[in-house]
């Protein structure tokens, strides 16, 4: 029998690397998707396969339906099956909204939001002919509160979570699992582009219930939770993972 195969979106750095990795200690054969990060992309496959797992670099920009058909078709050729799918990789204009330009929104929307759509057509065909599958998509708080220059990234999560019960419902009958994962500022690279780095990272440590910041490792926690068989039943969730950051003002 050959390996389950899982392909991470966005997966040569942060929360999609450290995903791809334990879904590879797992025993999941893995696709490592970038976009630009050529070097970071090979550092992430060399671990998976330190691990003795396989694993199968594609530079797609997922923010372009062609190259995501192309992605798929060479997933199929390489495995012929998809077991699980995470939605991570995730780009953004950070502006206040009277600088956004119909670029920043098409250039968020196309990466974050139709991204999973596109992706998840795909993956449900390759998902159905081994009997099913799940799908995780990674959201932030932004999606349900004011964050400041957050609006396009805030939307396109929104709409991440959205389209998350949609297709928790129409995959349902060729066993797919959909939910999302969403979480606190974590400080990886995504936040050298907030202007408001210094401060969120402030509010994080300061304002967390839990006592300290949210880290990598507490959204794969829950990732590989909601792709196991134990979660079968949760369906088009999204689980928030901030530690009681979001319950308070
Ligand atoms: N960091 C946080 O505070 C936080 C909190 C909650 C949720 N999240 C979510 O977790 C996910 C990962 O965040 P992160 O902080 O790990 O981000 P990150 O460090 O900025 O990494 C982003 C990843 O996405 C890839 N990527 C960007 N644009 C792409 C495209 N068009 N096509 C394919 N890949 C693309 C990047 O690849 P290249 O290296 O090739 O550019 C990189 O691997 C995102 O969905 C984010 O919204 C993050």
């Amino acid at each position: 029998m050959s390996n389950k195969v899982a392909l991470v979106t966005g997966s040569s750095r942060g929360v999609g690397k450290a995903t791809a990795i334990a879904l590879a200690k797992q025993g999941y054969d893995i696709i490592v998707n970038y976009a630009r990060s050529k070097k970071s992309a090979l550092a992430t496959a060399e671990e998976i396969e330190k691990l003795g797992q396989k694993a199968f670099l594609v530079r797609a920009n997922v923010g372009d339906v062609e190259k995501i058909k192309l992605m798929f078709e060479q997933i199929e050729e390489e495995f012929g099956r998809l077991d699980v799918f995470v939605n991570n990789a995730a780009s953004g204009v950070l502006r206040p909204i009277m600088e956004l330009e119909e670029t920043h929104w098409n250039w968020t929307m196309n990466i974050n939001s139709k991204a999973l759509l596109f992706c998840a057509q795909e993956a449900a065909k390759l998902m159905e002919k081994n009997g099913g599958g799940k799908i995780v998509s990674l959201s932030s708080l932004g999606s349900i509160r004011y964050l400041e220059n957050y609006t396009t990234v805030g939307v396109s999560k929104a709409a991440v979570e959205a389209l998350t019960r949609y297709l928790a419902v129409e995959l349902a009958p060729k066993n797919i699992v959909v939910n999302a994962v969403s979480g606190g500022a974590i400080d990886t690279d995504a936040l050298q582009h907030f202007p408001n780095r210094e401060e969120l990272l402030e509010d994080a440590r300061k304002n967390t219930p839990a006592g300290r910041m949210v880290e990598i490792d507490d959204l794969v926690k829950t990732i590989l939770f909601l792709v196991s068989d134990d979660a079968w039943m949760i369906r088009g969730q999204t689980i928030i993972v901030d530690g009681g950051r979001s319950i308070l003002v």
